[in-house]
């Protein structure tokens, strides 16, 4: 196995790390990773803002649910999908008519793109040995996210980023059996994954059970249960309307 698959397997999210801080140097490197990643149209739709100020991290903290390693992670990025920059230099050097970014299709492409980039930062920030946790809590409020970083229509938070030199070394969470996910020529019949996906309910469980010192009894199967009754954040897709994106 090559050093890049092999970092990539020994992914697993790091909450708490060290003081350790990151040369800017050392940050722009991963965000250029991040830039290389392949881009829908070439449209570029990513912007990354780092959130220094200290004021700033602790609202992000709060905001996300108290999510304290936001507050003390060495770097806390915040990936934003953004059609903005292509709308007004369209707007400047080119439009003929108004350029339009309304559509759904261009809303998945920037959210893609944000995915895709972020990621790259993640793999090569690992690959040096760094932790990451990606910060979905910051659209548990993504008015109060707009506000706090200027974000102007055609920009919406997608989500935050932890990052620094671990100083925890948590056991990788298992995934779902390959012949879960892998499939050849065509979706599998109904239940056909039955057996295997029984096999990972227990050894999700066991795997919760360790974490937790026997706290926590779950299988994958009741905890998206229960995250699916959850019904987070309904209020996403009035906010997505409002910044511009997915009107049709
Ligand atoms: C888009 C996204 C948002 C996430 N948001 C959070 C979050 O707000 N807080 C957190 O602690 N972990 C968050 N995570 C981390 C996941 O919980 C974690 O990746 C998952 O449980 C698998 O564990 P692993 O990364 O350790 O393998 C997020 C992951 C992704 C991809």
């Amino acid at each position: 196995m090559n050093d890049t698959i092999a970092t990539i397997l020994k992914h697993r999210s790091i909450r708490r790390f060290s003081d350790q801080p990151l040369a800017d140097s050392q940050l722009k490197e991963y965000i250029r990773a991040g830039q290389m990643a392949s881009s829908s149209s070439f449209i570029q739709a990513v912007s990354v803002i780092r959130v220094s100020d200290s004021a700033n991290r602790a609202k992000f903290a709060k905001l996300a649910g108290g999510q304290p390693y936001v507050e003390s992670a060495p770097e806390f990025l915040v990936f934003c999908a953004d059609l903005s920059r292509n709308r007004d230099r369209i707007r400047r050097d080119v439009a003929a008519e108004e350029p339009d970014f309304s559509w759904t299709e261009q809303f998945i492409a920037a959210t893609v793109d944000v995915a895709l980039f972020a990621q790259n930062v993640v793999v090569a920030a690992e690959s040096d040995g760094l932790g990451c946790c990606y910060i979905g809590g910051i659209r548990n409020d993504p008015e109060q996210v707009t506000e706090l970083l200027a974000l102007p229509d055609l920009v919406y938070p997608v989500f935050g980023l932890c990052l620094g030199y671990p100083d925890q070394d948590p056991a990788a969470k298992p995934r779902l059996p390959i012949e879960a996910v892998f499939h050849q020529n065509a979706y599998p019949e109904r239940g056909e994954t039955d057996v295997v996906l029984d096999e990972y309910d227990a050894e999700v469980a066991d795997y919760y059970q360790r974490r937790t010192n026997g706290k926590l009894n779950v299988t994958f199967t009741q905890q998206m249960a229960k995250q699916s009754a959850s019904q987070t954040r309904k209020f996403m897709g009035e906010y997505i309307k409002k910044q511009g994106f997915n009107q049709h």
